[in-house]
């Protein structure tokens, strides 16, 4: 009985090509998981390090506000923010203003975010 069952998966496995197609659907749904959004990590990274001087009201001579969904996607496509972030610690306009540069894997997943277009 036992050998049967085998015989019978092995196959199913060879005529429906199951084992593969498996395995690749279960990549694909663990890659869907991780879609970068705004609620799931944008919003953390920049309240984390921005938000102290990019206030709703503004502090510290900080031009303009990132806390909300509308004010970080309009700061990536018509105040650079992407550069900003990107530039090297302590180099003249680098964001966070007085460092520390954010983690590459934040930058990373800010970028994605925008390349994938702004998923909320
Ligand atoms: C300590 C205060 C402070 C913090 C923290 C800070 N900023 Fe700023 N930010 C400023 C100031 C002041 C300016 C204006 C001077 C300039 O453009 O370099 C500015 C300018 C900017 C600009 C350019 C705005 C324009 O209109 O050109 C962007 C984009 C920006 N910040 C993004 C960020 C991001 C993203 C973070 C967090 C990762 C951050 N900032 C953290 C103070 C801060």
């Amino acid at each position: 009985m036992k050998n049967r069952i085998y015989i019978l998966s092995i196959l199913s496995c060879i005529t429906f090509n199951s084992c593969t197609t498996d395995s690749v659907s279960d990549l694909e749904d663990t890659q869907n998981e991780g879609a970068i959004t705004y609620t799931t990590r944008v919003k953390a990274i920049i309240d984390n390090n921005c938000v102290r001087c990019h206030a709703s009201v503004p502090v510290n001579g900080a031009p303009m506000s990132l806390t909300t969904y509308e004010n970080v996607k309009d700061a990536v496509l018509n105040r650079n923010l992407i550069d900003r972030i990107s530039r090297a610690e302590g180099s003249s306009g680098a964001m966070p203003l007085g460092g520390p540069r954010l983690t590459q894997n934040n930058i990373d997943a800010i970028n994605e975010w925008a390349n994938t277009n702004f998923p909320r």
